[in-house]
């Protein structure tokens, strides 16, 4: 049973795959809606919940916090609920998963450790605050009622069907489109990239063999700056699509003023999920890259149905105002 809102950034093109797959039912609506949800769980009988709904772009998060609190805190809170309801009288086995960020640590120093399961919660964001409350509210329900609960903060993900709005993505298509490639600041934060079947794969891991009431850090081992990536695509792109005026796609990187409260890097120690349940990445950076690179070439149906009118007033949101910066710093 598949519950999503569909808001800008889902669209049932993402579905195609499994849409005529019997054992996937879509539905669309709201986890902030207490009586759709306590109905999903009375009719599907639900004992396992993978909790992946939420407002995850730090950037909106910046110039529009309400919907983070209301979809990532009351949302989380609201499926609680209807897992506490449901489940009070339980005779067999259930599980709700968390799926949170990197983000609720805050920020990392360049020499600093990477974050660990008990590092303290420090988020900087509207966004990262939100998650951090979401985690906060799913521990007490696990602590006070005894929900089978499990949360996992994974790092920065990449891949296909990535709304643009992300580092990645974004990259990809304005170089093709002969946009500037706007690089927040000096560029030189810091990000722990991982593949998403990767991540899909650590979440599937901590669902089957993950110790109930226990939190997992789920990374790359990957981290790279900012400029280091763009640099990387506009390489990838520079072989795989070369530009027909000549030159390299780097000639459009362009450095604008920094996002607000930008943390400076992050890093996972993912050596509980590698220790206890046996999970590492299986896709190296370069690979994941530029799969990821071709696969965004290859389905321009896709690019279009997500570049729409919605899309554009984000874009011009986001960047119009953003001075550009000379890139000396
Ligand atoms: O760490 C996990 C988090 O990673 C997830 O919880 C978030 O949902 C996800 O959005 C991501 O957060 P980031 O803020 O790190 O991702 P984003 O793709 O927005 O930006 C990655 C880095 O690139 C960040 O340092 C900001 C920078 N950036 C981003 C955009 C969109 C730019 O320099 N220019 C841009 O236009």
């Amino acid at each position: 049973m598949n519950l999503d809102a569909l808001t800008y950034a889902g669209s049932l093109n993402n579905l195609r795959e499994v849409q005529d797959n019997p054992r996937h039912t879509f539905l669309r609506g709201d986890i902030c809606d207490a009586a759709l949800v306590r109905r999903i769980f009375a009719e599907h009988a639900i004992r396992t919940v993978v909790h992946f709904a939420a407002e995850s772009h730090v950037d909106r998060s910046i110039t529009g916090p309400a919907a983070f609190i209301q979809t990532n805190v009351v949302g989380t809170f609201t499926l609680l609920e209807a897992a506490r309801e449901s489940w009070a009288n339980r005779s067999k086995p259930c599980r709700f998963l968390h799926v949170s960020t990197d983000e609720v640590y805050g920020a990392l120093g360049p020499d600093d450790p990477a974050f660990t399961e008990s590092t303290p919660y420090a988020p900087n964001s509207p966004y990262s605050a939100s998650k951090a409350s979401s985690d906060h509210l799913v521990r007490a329900y696990g602590r006070t009622y005894g929900l089978p609960v499990l949360t996992t903060n994974c790092s920065n993900n990449y891949g296909p069907y990535q709304y643009p709005e992300k580092l990645i993505p974004l990259m990809i298509l304005n170089a093709l489109i002969g946009k500037p490639l706007p690089v927040y600041g000096d560029g030189r934060q810091v990000r722990d990239w991982l593949y998403v079947e990767d991540h899909c794969d650590a979440i599937l891991t901590v669902l089957d063999r993950g110790r109930v009431g226990e939190t997992y850090n789920i990374g790359g081992g990957n981290e790279q700056t900012n400029l280091e990536i763009v640099g990387r695509i506009c390489d990838l792109l520079d072989r795989l699509q070369p530009k027909q005026a000549g030159g390299s796609y780097r000639e459009q990187i362009t450095h604008v003023q920094d996002r607000p409260g930008h943390d400076r890097r992050y890093a996972i120690d993912a050596g509980k999920i590698r220790a206890e349940l046996g999970w590492q990445p299986a896709h190296a950076f370069d690979d994941g890259l530029a799969q990821t690179v071709r696969w965004y070439l290859a389905n321009q149906d896709w690019v279009n149905s997500i570049m729409s009118e919605r899309y554009s007033e984000w874009i011009a949101l986001n960047y119009a105002k953003r001075p550009t910066t000379d890139g000396n710093f």
